[in-house]
């Protein structure tokens, strides 16, 4: 099928374009290369020896967005493309607001307007907020989001919602992401934000390719078993698999469903470490600092509606995540460049 990957430079959306095409489907990407990197692609024709077409543009740029639909007959979209700095969020929330909703809604008329009816969305658990008890399950009420980045995707998981209702014909999924870590096993891809990492992974790896002294770890007196939050950490391959596999469900099921992606397990932060140290060699430097606002103690996802529906389990260890971090960090000690 051909598929319309928008943010399919990014982190999970260039690993899940490479699963695509090992599927057989044809990805065609768009992206606004304001948080990925063109040579991304290359990495992508690198891997799979296919360069998918790619066409730079910013979603809310509806007549390009348009064009790009007369170019090519889709059977369907999964939207990846969002600003999603969680901490950034909070200083600049119209920015976010008005990107990540309008570059949905704009691609929601689009996709009217040319009857493409499939529609993966690449939401988060912040969406749950704080839950009730755990593991997080998909019918749990949607919790208070803490930052405009969280919010935002609460906000257009209503949208689309509301559109499923009066588009019964329209297929749409949300795809729930837990704690995405790791990159491809080649090295070729991998997880490379802006600035200073908000996300444990990252940051791990930039300390120890040299790029930062030492990890904060934010807080170790929580009411966890070592005092550090507990977390769901999804390697980012098996996240780009659960994409595939939703696509094919997606095509045979009319109307909203909801996934969790994670793995069932938690991990806390100095579990992460041990992990780092033992599928790497390499001992991680850190500090004990103070909590991060926000931060909960425990969350991680009860995966059976993936697996009973989907078939879907993700199968990749921690331990595995974390030497592909490292392995990508190496390559790439600066980042794709
Ligand atoms: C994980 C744990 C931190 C950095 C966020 C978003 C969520 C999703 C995943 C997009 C926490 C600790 C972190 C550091 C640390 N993103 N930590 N030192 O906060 O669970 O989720 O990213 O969808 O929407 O909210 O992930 O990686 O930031 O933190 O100690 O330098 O690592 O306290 O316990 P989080 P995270």
């Amino acid at each position: 099928m051909n598929i319309l990957v928008t943010g399919g430079l990014g982190f999970i959306g260039s690993h899940t374009v490479v699963e695509l095409v090992s599927a057989g489907h044809t990805p065609i990407i768009v992206d606004d290369l304001v948080n990925s990197k063109l040579e991304v692609l290359n990495r992508i024709e690198k891997l799979t020896h296919v360069r998918p077409v790619f066409y730079e543009l910013d979603l809310c740029e509806e007549e390009k967005l348009d064009m790009v639909f007369q170019a090519h007959p889709i059977d369907a979209v999964i939207h990846f493309a969002g600003l999603k700095a969680v901490g950034e969020s909070v200083g600049k929330p119209l920015e976010y607001y008005s990107n990540n909703l309008g570059s949905t809604l704009s691609l929601l008329r689009r996709m009217v307007a040319h009857g493409v009816k499939n529609l993966i969305f690449s939401s988060s658990a912040t969406v749950y907020g704080t839950p009730p008890s755990l593991p997080i399950k998909e019918d749990f009420p949607l919790g208070e989001t803490t930052n405009p980045y969280g919010t935002s995707k609460a906000m257009i998981e209503r949208i689309l919602s509301d559109f499923c209702k009066a588009n019964p014909d329209f297929n749409i999924a949300l795809l729930r992401y837990f704690n995405p870590i790791g990159a491809h096993a080649s090295g070729e891809l991998g997880e490379d934000p802006n600035g200073i990492p908000n996300n444990l992974m990252p940051y791990v790896t930039q300390v120890v390719v040299g790029r930062r002294p030492y990890l904060t770890v934010f807080g170790d007196d929580y009411d966890t078993p070592d005092g550090t939050c507990i977390r769901d950490y999804i390697h980012v391959v098996d996240l780009a698999i659960g994409h595939v596999m939703t696509l094919k469900k997606l095509v045979q099921n009319p109307g909203l469903v909801i996934y969790n992606l994670g793995t069932g397990k938690g991990t806390s932060v100095f579990e992460v470490l041990e992990a780092f140290e033992k599928g790497t060699g390499v001992k991680v430097p850190y500090k004990v600092g103070p909590r991060r606002p926000g931060d909960l103690p425990r969350l991680y996802a009860n995966c059976d509606k993936a697996f009973e529906e989907l078939g879907y389990k993700a199968t990749r260890t921690v331990e595995e995540a974390c030497r592909d971090a490292y392995n990508f960090q190496k390559k790439n000690p600066n980042g794709i460049e």
